[in-house]
């Protein structure tokens, strides 16, 4: 049978057919909305390179976090500037980091068990250097050291943990850091915090903007002898069989946009709940085409998160979760 009788316009005729065939949802729900965390008090920095987005400071981040509890978002994915940074990467594990504050204080607040917690753990915004591991001299040049940073990596998940973190989500790629980061909990007693592995983490030109958010740029080479070559899907496939056999009970790829082909792969593999990253280059991208007048940013917007739940991903970490969430 095809046309005249196959009509596929038949079921398109008006907005209550289109919604009754929708194949795809996205739900305030489904947002995570990432938060920069500096010290201070009543500070909101704007990030130059990402419009909308801040440099919070704790009493801020509460604020904004009560106002995402109350559009129904799904959680918070926090990431620290420190007023020092060491070799050591000291920023990232001490008890009073500034995650660890915001974390104290965001349990302390009305947003406290509506939105889940969810920090980031890698080193990069911690140490001198930019890099997300410990560094060590090898001949003429320097090597990010993969051995000895699991240990740091494990002690930063556990000190978020104990401060309230819901979930501890490694972004790092440091091979062996999600069976590190396990061993590590469950030796403190967190048995029941769940571990969300950045686990395809491409390299890619796309975090530029975040590196002026979180002050993270490496400060010489850069990151492709941890992260993932952009043309890759098999050992994608590789690090996320890995990352779930080490103990991650969720997967986070990265980049969204470019590697959709990836979220869907991982989906048709893989049970575990997946979430997908709209990472800040993708965020920045649309804005600077927003405020050019060149697209019409309440459609954009959630095409570009609808794009990303078809591909395959449960939930979307997005800096336009708020403003999605108000259209939603
Ligand atoms: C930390 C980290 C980065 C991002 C998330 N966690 C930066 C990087 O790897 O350079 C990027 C997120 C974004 O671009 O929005 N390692």
């Amino acid at each position: 049978m095809s046309f005249p009788v196959q009509r596929l316009r038949r079921l398109r005729r008006n907005e209550s057919l289109r919604a009754l065939v929708r194949e795809t949802t996205l739900d305030p729900g489904d947002l995570i909305y990432p938060l920069f965390l500096c010290p201070g008090e009543g500070i909101r920095h704007a990030v130059g390179s990402m419009p909308g987005v801040f440099n919070l400071s704790v009493d801020e981040a509460v604020r904004e976090a009560e106002e995402a509890a109350s559009l129904g978002i799904g959680g918070l994915l926090l990431f620290g500037l420190p007023d020092t940074k060491d070799e050591q990467a000291s920023g990232a594990w001490k008890d009073d980091g500034i995650v660890q504050q915001g974390l104290r204080a965001l349990k302390q607040s009305s947003a406290a068990g509506k939105l889940v917690l969810i920090a980031d753990v890698c080193l990069c915004e911690y140490t001198s250097h930019g890099h997300c591991g410990i560094v060590v001299k090898s001949g003429d040049s320097y090597e990010v050291d993969n051995d000895p940073s699991l240990e740091l990596l494990a002690r930063t998940a556990a000190s978020l943990a104990n401060a309230g973190a819901d979930i501890v989500a490694p972004s790092d790629m440091m091979d062996g850091r999600v069976a590190a980061i396990r061993s590590g909990l469950d030796a403190v007693g967190l048995t029941q915090t769940p571990i969300l592995s950045y686990a395809s983490k491409f390299a890619s030109a796309f975090y530029g903007p975040f590196r002026e958010a979180a002050d993270s740029a490496p400060q010489f080479g850069d990151r492709r002898s941890y992260q993932m070559d952009g043309a890759n899907i098999r050992e994608a496939m590789r690090e996320i069989k890995l990352d779930l056999d080490e103990g991650a009970d969720m997967i986070l790829m990265k980049p969204a946009m470019p590697y959709l082909d990836v979220v869907r792969a991982a989906r048709e593999r893989t049970g575990v709940p997946i979430g997908a990253y709209q990472v800040s280059g993708e965020y920045s991208m649309l804005q600077a085409a927003f405020e050019k007048g060149w697209l019409d940013r309440d459609r954009a917007i959630l095409e570009s998160l609808l794009g990303i739940r078809r591909a395959g991903a449960d939930f979307i970490v997005t800096y336009f979760a708020k403003d999605a969430a108000k259209l939603l």
